[in-house]
């Protein structure tokens, strides 16, 4: 259904650098394979509590095979990106948002995970705004995730987005969250590389 599939290096409007107040400048771009121990150190960094709330990630520690199916995504079904921050000592993954095609033709679910120290300083709602925007581009028309009644980081930043909120039935420990990918803006073709209309006065 994808009209391509996104190389991890390939520069598009939603992996323009950022910066966050509080938190400084970073880079947002697709999760590579060369990101796997990054990738580690990150997930091992998130407190319990962080960990409690991703609805979709797996328990206990990352293995090597779980990175490598994290950082090998399908790229005309699936999209991670990265919010990468640059210190001393190299690039920290601080933040991670992912979309894979859902059962629902023209669906993808989603999932996100800022890292403790970075929550609450607008990089959750900065990362879905381009996920959706991503999403858009690839031909997909809605978002949907999951998350628990109780987690309301999640929930405020799914009503800034235009999230639907509804319960799952039979399901009273989580929530479905569901919001519209709109299609992208369409991208003006130059006069000279478009083709000639017959009769068309210039
Ligand atoms: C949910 C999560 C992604 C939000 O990311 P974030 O960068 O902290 O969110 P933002 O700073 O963009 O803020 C989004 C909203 O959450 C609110 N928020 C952020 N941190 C909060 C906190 N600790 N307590 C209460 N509200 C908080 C913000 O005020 C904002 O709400 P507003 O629009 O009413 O102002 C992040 O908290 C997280 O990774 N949580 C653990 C994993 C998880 O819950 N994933 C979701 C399941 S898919």
């Amino acid at each position: 259904m994808n009209a391509r599939a996104l190389k991890p290096a390939e520069a598009t409007p939603w992996t323009d650098p950022v910066e966050l107040q509080g938190i400084g400048r970073l880079t947002i771009r697709a999760l590579a394979p060369s990101d796997a121990e990054a990738l580690r150190d990150f997930l091992e960094s998130l407190s319990d509590s962080t960990k409690r709330r991703r609805v979709l990630g797996e328990s206990g520690p990352p293995s090597d095979a779980r990175l490598a199916r994290l950082t090998r995504f399908d790229p005309a079904r699936e999209l991670a990106l990265v919010a990468l921050r640059h210190g001393d000592d190299g690039d920290e993954i601080i933040a991670v948002a992912r979309y894979s095609a859902g059962d629902t033709p023209g669906e993808a679910t989603f999932a996100i995970v800022v890292g403790d120290r970075y929550q609450g300083h607008c990089l959750g709602t900065e990362l879905m705004c381009r996920l959706r925007d991503a999403a858009g581009v690839m031909g997909y028309r809605r978002m949907v995730g999951l998350t628990q009644p109780v987690n309301t980081p999640m929930l405020a930043l799914a009503r800034r987005l235009g999230c639907r909120v509804s319960p799952v039935p039979g399901d009273d420990a989580l929530q479905r969250l569901s919001v519209a990918v709109p299609p992208p803006f369409p991208v003006p073709v130059p006069a000279a590389a478009g083709p000639r209309r017959a009769g068309r006065r210039t």
